[in-house]
């Protein structure tokens, strides 16, 4: 049976098809077809790209069930839309009259989120943490996971935390408070921590928190905080002082999900789990960490999809959208790279996920002190950003330390300290850390270029951002590629 997941309706919308042999075909977001940042809604081009594999759907999987999310946006004041009471009525609208004969089914947000994790990871047995801002009605839980006999997956819900009690909702009213958008920019505040001083973590604890290890707030953030919330603070002491609050409060969930002793492997999904700075003491509760690239409500559409097919998944890596044919452009890039410093590459398939990985990515010679300005004139971002790396995996204990718990980095998940900070101003952050990806022996484009650079220039790394106009999702075919070439005059190698 071949079935498509569908993760739509309230932001970042995304398509999943898995084959019935339990492989990914495909998986994608609207965002990039529509040009529509964060796009709620399924288009057409994304539903064509998906089911271009000669593949017919037998089966349509939906990440969520509508009607228990209609019950909690009632119940939060929101209104119930009466035309999205059921998974048919849902699936007919953003479907269009595709796939007439395929059947349906709907999944809880947070067992699709498990689904999606568990299912491509490679343990057989694991202690599931989802924490995300919301979905039906749960904001954590914590599951043990394991294959049966017949290798079927197996959920046993170990403790759950509701609405409105939410560790994401916390951090996108934080994020609103410094004058960000909530829902999107919660990257940058994470950002802006670094600038700040986290002392009053406990102050803020004391005004939000009811109780801090059954994750219990005082009040409901789902509309934010008030103007004057922390008032006399800077933004980037109150960025600081939530980062930090939010790490503990973290630390309390993954200590609980460690005291089932269920398993030391743990696989970590939500929203929140996009929060590299904070992924970095997943290693004090756990020995082995597995975060799908696509940990988010879009990568659920892979793990509706993985819930409905119930076995273990064929993953290999997260290059699984939209494919610009071709063999990666090695010597082109190297050669553009010493003539240039900067060049762009668009070339394979689309990443799954919110990180550019090597496939969609603006690529820069990561050396000296010039590089972080010319990068940024191109992505005109907040000069206080630093971009990331990405290095040959073997070469990674050379220039960083690794947090605990983490021997590799390959969908930039976790941050770690720079050993040498001063060679590589571009690519370190100002508290010394760097957000890095690391590229295994894979055959990956990514890796070739990596392996060419290395042996032209004696650097295994090179400065890595994502490929985009700005304002504008990453760049999905050629066409946008020609189009950021015309916009930025920085050559897009295919
Ligand atoms: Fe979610």
């Amino acid at each position: 049976m071949n079935i498509l997941g569908i993760s739509a309706g309230f932001h970042d919308a995304a398509a999943t098809v898995i084959s019935s042999r339990g492989d990914i075909v495909f998986a994608g977001h609207a965002e990039r077809y529509s040009k529509k940042k964060n796009d709620a809604d399924i288009n057409l081009g994304l539903i064509w790209d998906a089911c271009d594999q000669n593949l017919a759907v037998d089966h349509v999987a939906y990440y969520e069930t509508p009607w228990k999310k209609q019950l909690r946006q009632w119940y939060s004041g929101q209104g119930i839309e009466w035309n999205k009471l059921t998974t048919k009525q849902i699936l007919k609208q953003q479907l269009k009259g595709f796939f007439p004969t395929a059947s349906h089914s709907c999944h809880s947000h947070h067992l699709s989120h498990a689904a999606g994790g568990f299912q491509t990871s490679p343990y057989d047995r694991a202690t599931v943490v989802v924490i995300d801002a919301i979905g039906e009605w749960d904001t954590i839980t914590i599951w043990g996971a394991e294959y049966d006999r017949q290798g079927r997956a197996r959920y046993q819900r170990l403790w759950g935390q509701q609405y409105p009690h939410s560790l994401g909702l916390f951090y996108s009213a934080i994020t609103q408070r410094v004058g960000l958008h909530p829902l999107d920019e919660e990257y940058i505040t994470m950002g802006m921590s670094a600038y700040g001083s986290d002392h009053y973590n406990r102050v803020m604890e004391s005004v939000l928190i009811r109780d801090p290890y059954e994750i219990e707030f005082g009040q409901n953030l789902h509309t934010g905080v008030t103007d004057d919330f922390m008032g006399g603070l800077s933004n980037e002491d109150i960025a600081a002082s939530a980062q930090r609050l939010l790490e503990r409060l973290i630390g309390n969930v993954m200590r609980r999900a460690r005291d089932f002793k269920w398993s030391t492997n743990l696989v970590y999904q939500g929203g929140v789990a996009l929060n590299c700075l904070a992924n970095r003491r997943l290693g004090n509760y756990f020995e082995n960490i597995w975060i799908m690239p696509c940990p988010g409500d879009a990568g659920s559409s892979l793990g509706a999809a993985a819930f409905a097919y119930g076995k273990r998944l064929h993953w290999h890596n997260a290059y699984l959208g939209y494919n610009i044919p071709g063999a990666y452009p090695v010597d082109r890039i190297v050669c553009g790279l010493l003539d240039t410093g900067i060049v762009g590459v668009a070339n394979g398939r689309a990443e799954f996920g919110p990180r550019a990985l090597g496939n969609r990515s603006l690529l820069a010679d990561p050396r000296g002190a010039k590089i972080k300005d010319q990068v940024n004139a191109i992505k005109r971002r907040q000069k206080f950003r630093p971009f990331a790396p990405v290095i040959l995996e073997e070469h990674v204990g050379e220039y960083f330390a690794m947090p605990r718990g983490w021997s590799d980095s390959r969908y930039m998940q976790t941050v770690s300290l720079c050993k040498n900070p001063d060679l590589f101003p571009a690519i370190v952050h100002v508290d010394q850390t760097s957000r890095v990806q690391t590229v295994p022996k894979d055959g990956s484009g990514i890796r070739q270029l990596l392996e060419a650079w290395h042996a032209q220039t004696g650097c295994p790394m090179l400065l890595n951002t994502s490929l985009n106009i700005r304002g504008e999702p990453m760049v999905n075919d050629r066409s946008d590629a020609d189009r950021f070439e015309m916009l930025y005059g920085v050559t897009v190698y295919s």
